[in-house]
């Protein structure tokens, strides 16, 4: 881990829902992420902690929890998330950013990541600090973006693809947009306190001419059959992991909730525009329903 803050990818001002999901043609693929997510999911739990929550394209999902969290570096998500589930008190919207987390260590039950472990420039320090917030034996639910996938196998035979799929070190195709190698993937779990209870490869037919010539109900049928073979090889584009946290918790008191981003005092005082730091004197503002603790870039 480097002194140095990961690079963000910022979503700041982004219109990714309306393009890549509701004008994308990736109808196949929100489905087969829902039935991966419906296996993987406990029923039930306390609060659940949606990491890179975007505009909530997932968090109606979650409806099994009493308290859904949704994080995101990107107010703008945050407010499209907001319009779409709206003020109800069981969804908290927070901007903060995953490397610097705002919460009490062993406050959540369960966590989810989909589609955002893939712009992490430091995965595993990601991965430690989600950790930090989950008590011992909460489930853990990362989606990540497999290298080592057919499509990428086959163009690299062909000699179309100069990286080695099968080697284990991160692919950078775009700026702050990496594929992992499910290996390293997994090492990176249990070196920060996860251990995985089951693997499900998803979006076996993210083919373009495969979607236009099958109807998606076909594809999404088939889908569902080929994920349980994920424990066994992983060759999707996408895979998901369910995993459990172990090892011993950093304690916490009874009542903390939130944690200083800046100087990591749990002594946090709930205010009507936002949240004060007793021990750094910072006020973390509550702005049209979004606690907002992204730090400032002058703040270093
Ligand atoms: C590809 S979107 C996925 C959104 C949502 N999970 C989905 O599947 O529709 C990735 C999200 O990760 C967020 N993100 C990227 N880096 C982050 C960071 N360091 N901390 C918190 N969120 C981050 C972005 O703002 C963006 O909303």
């Amino acid at each position: 881990m480097s002194n140095e803050h990961p690079p963000i990818c910022d979503y700041e001002g982004s219109d990714y829902q309306q393009t890549f999901w509701d004008a994308g043609e990736r109808e196949y693929e929100h489905r087969v992420e829902q039935v991966a997510l419906a296996r993987l999911l406990p029923a039930h739990g306390e609060r659940l902690l949606e990491v890179g929550a975007g505009a909530g394209r997932n968090t109606a999902r979650y409806q099994g929890f009493r308290q859904i969290i949704l994080l995101d570096f990107s107010r703008t998500q945050l407010r499209q998330a907001r319009a779409r589930l709206g003020s109800d008190s069981r969804y908290l919207y927070v901007a903060a950013d995953v490397y610097s987390m705002p919460f009490a260590p062993a406050l959540f039950d369960a966590a989810t990541m989909v589609r955002t472990l893939h712009h992490m420039a430091e995965p595993q320090e990601a991965l430690e600090q989600i950790r930090t917030t989950l008590h011992t034996n909460a489930r853990f639910v990362l989606e990540y973006a497999n290298k080592r996938n057919l499509k990428a196998i086959v163009r690299w035979l062909l000699r179309r693809q100069s990286w080695n799929p099968f080697s284990r070190d991160p692919v950078e195709f775009a700026r702050l947009n990496y594929d992992f190698h499910p290996k390293a993937v997994g090492d990176w779990l249990q070196q920060s306190g996860f251990s995985i209870d089951r693997m499900l490869t998803v979006s076996h037919f993210r083919l373009n001419l495969l979607k236009r010539m099958i109807p998606t109900g076909i594809l999404v049928a088939l889908d569902s059959l080929l994920q349980h073979t994920g424990n066994w090889w992983q060759y999707t584009p996408s895979v998901f992991v369910r995993t459990t946290a172990v090892g011993r918790d950093a304690s916490r008191p009874e009542f903390a909730f939130w944690r200083c981003p800046l100087c990591a005092s749990l002594e946090m005082i709930p205010q009507e525009d936002g949240v004060l730091c007793s021990d750094c004197d910072r006020l973390w503002p509550l702005v049209d329903g979004i606690y907002d603790f992204k730090i400032p870039a002058d703040s270093d």
